[in-house]
């Protein structure tokens, strides 16, 4: 995750850090209008704390001594990490115009057109136009329900080949059938997917380029500005080809495509070029070329990982509480019945499954690390917030936060959701697995879609038991931090058809 950093630091901790850090510990005492946080070092501030395999963990540990407004250093650039729900409703409501931009990233800059996408672009009046345009032409309950068969259709192609590998007794790669699954459903293609994958691990979740900039120029030492400028290359190829089978598809009266009787996204994303971005305003900046992929690119990228991630949480989970289970299987018995698929006009009725998803991404949130950036000097609680900080909220530290959730918080429970009426989205600041403010996530009903009937569908069809006698206990949790938290080892297990019709 921090390739080229690792050799580097313990000579430098030896040969200017320790002397340097009596310095800066004795003049960060003073600055009392920062919220606390441990001490950082020169240079590199407090990245190096941040190396090890799990760092949305040693936050959570650190804002238990620090507090739940914890003031760290990335590099050079100030952050505050926020852990628990009375703090990110300050950040995320009270004075969510004061925090709803983010930081450019090499990453961003070269892979996604100059952060003109949505993910990573700048708070402005840009950013806003693209995410009016996104939320209520692209990504609306309506648009994505237009798609439901599409994603039926796939998720049913997928339930044929674990049928076969069920009826020879074999163990299926959850995991690789998700991704594929998901890839297909978000009309992705093999080759993006894996250079978003490369971009990410070029970059990692915390690029040392991004925080230290004159170390950017080390362009030897890190080499990954060249990386990516490389991928961005073939990034930009895949989607060009993207852009143009749909070209040649929409205005060609191909026969194989003649039953083809919807619009798909690409589809709606392509109809908006050369349309005002501001569809009120007639003389506003039209949609080019570039602003498509851009906003193609982060949609891909937003919704493919995400939602892949979640799901194989959400089949770990089952694995790993055969009760749970159990009782997802009955309901979905009783709702859809054994001798019918699952259609997406079910999943608003299956309302186990809606709290098993909650409960999962409650432990396991996806997108955790989305920073934000200030835009403004603010006053929060007592702390001035300077512009340009970054605010990371962590929501693994708020899912987890015993105050919140009992002392029970670290177990995979969905009932407790039956006593809270949470929603997925700002109801409550305990629960925000998609964020909440300005910079929540567009794709809301889109991923949810997308994980529920996934999900629904691979538990309605078959039964599943871990391989070669691995009991549930035995069964690997632990997640990697990567641009989402994904779970680290890739999850196989045994299907058994279970339906009484056939596909
Ligand atoms: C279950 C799946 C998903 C989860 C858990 C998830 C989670 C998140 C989170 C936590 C954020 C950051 C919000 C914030 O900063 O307050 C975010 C932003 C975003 N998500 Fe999602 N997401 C999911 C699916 C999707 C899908 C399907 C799409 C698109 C098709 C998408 C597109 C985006 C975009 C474009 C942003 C940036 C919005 C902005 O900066 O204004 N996401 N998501
Ligand atoms: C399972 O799938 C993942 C993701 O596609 C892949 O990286 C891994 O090598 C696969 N494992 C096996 C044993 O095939
Ligand atoms: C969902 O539940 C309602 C009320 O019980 C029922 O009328 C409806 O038919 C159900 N929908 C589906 C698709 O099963």
């Amino acid at each position: 995750m921090f390739p080229a950093t690792i050799p580097l630091l313990p000579v430098l901790f030896v040969t200017l850090a320790l002397p340097i850090t009596v310095l800066f510990l004795k003049r960060k005492h003073h600055d009392r209008s920062l919220p606390p946080g441990p001490p950082a070092f020169p240079v590199f501030g407090n990245l190096p704390m941040l190396l090890g395999k799990f760092p949305h963990r040693t936050l959570q540990a650190m804002a238990q001594k620090y507090g739940p407004i914890m003031s760290l250093r990335l590099g050079q650039i100030p952050a505050l990490i926020v852990s628990n729900s009375e703090a990110a409703e300050m950040f995320l409501k009270t004075h969510d115009a004061s925090f709803a931009s983010r930081r450019k990233t090499q990453a961003s800059e070269y892979v996604s057109y100059g952060s003109k996408g949505l993910l990573f672009s700048e708070y402005g009046t840009y950013w806003r136009n693209m995410k009016r345009l996104c939320t209520s032409q692209l990504l609306s309950a309506s648009k994505v329900s237009s798609f439901a068969g599409v994603r039926e259709r796939e998720v049913e192609a997928t339930v044929k080949s674990i049928k076969r590998a069920a009826a020879r007794g074999e163990a299926v790669n959850i995991t690789e059938a998700v991704n594929h699954l998901v890839e297909d459903t978000t009309d992705n293609e093999v080759d993006l997917t894996a250079l978003v994958h490369d971009a990410i691990s070029v970059s990692g979740a915390f690029n040392i380029a991004d925080y230290v900039p004159w170390l950017g120029s080390f362009d030897l030492l890190l080499g990954s500005t060249r990386r990516l400028k490389k991928i961005a290359k073939a990034v930009d190829q895949v989607l060009e080809k993207i852009i143009e089978e749909h070209h040649t598809r929409g205005s060609g009266s191909g026969a194989c495509h003649a039953s083809r009787d919807h619009r798909d996204f690409i589809d709606i994303l392509l109809s908006l070029m050369n349309q005002p971005v501001d569809p009120r305003d007639e003389q506003s900046q039209v949609m080019d070329r570039t602003n498509v992929k851009a906003i193609l690119l982060d949609t891909i990228a937003g919704s493919f990982e995400t939602s892949a991630t979640v799901i194989v949480w959400v089949l770990s989970e089952l694995l790993k509480h055969p009760r749970v289970m159990r009782n997802l299987q009955d309901e979905l018995a009783n709702l859809v019945g054994l001798n019918k698929f699952v259609q997406e006009t079910h999943l608003a009725n299956l309302s186990y499954l809606d709290i098993v998803i909650k409960e999962t991404l409650r432990l396991h949130p996806a997108g955790a690390f989305f920073p934000r950036e200030t835009i403004k000097d603010t006053m929060v609680n007592g702390y001035h917030i300077r512009e340009k900080t970054i605010i990371i909220i962590n929501l693994w530290a708020l899912g987890r936060d015993p105050k919140a959730w009992s002392n029970n918080a670290n177990e995979f429970y969905p009932e407790r959701f039956l006593t809270k009426n949470f929603d997925y989205r700002g109801y409550s600041f305990q629960f925000i697995p998609f964020g909440s403010g300005s910079r929540g996530c567009p794709g809301i009903h889109l991923g949810l879609t997308m994980v529920k009937l996934i999900v629904a569908q691979l538990v309605h069809c078959f039964t599943w038991e871990l391989p070669s006698n691995m009991t549930p206990d035995e069964l690997d949790m632990n997640e990697k931090f990567a641009l989402t938290l994904t779970k680290a080892k890739n999850l196989h297990a045994v299907p058994t058809y279970r339906l009484l019709c056939e596909v």
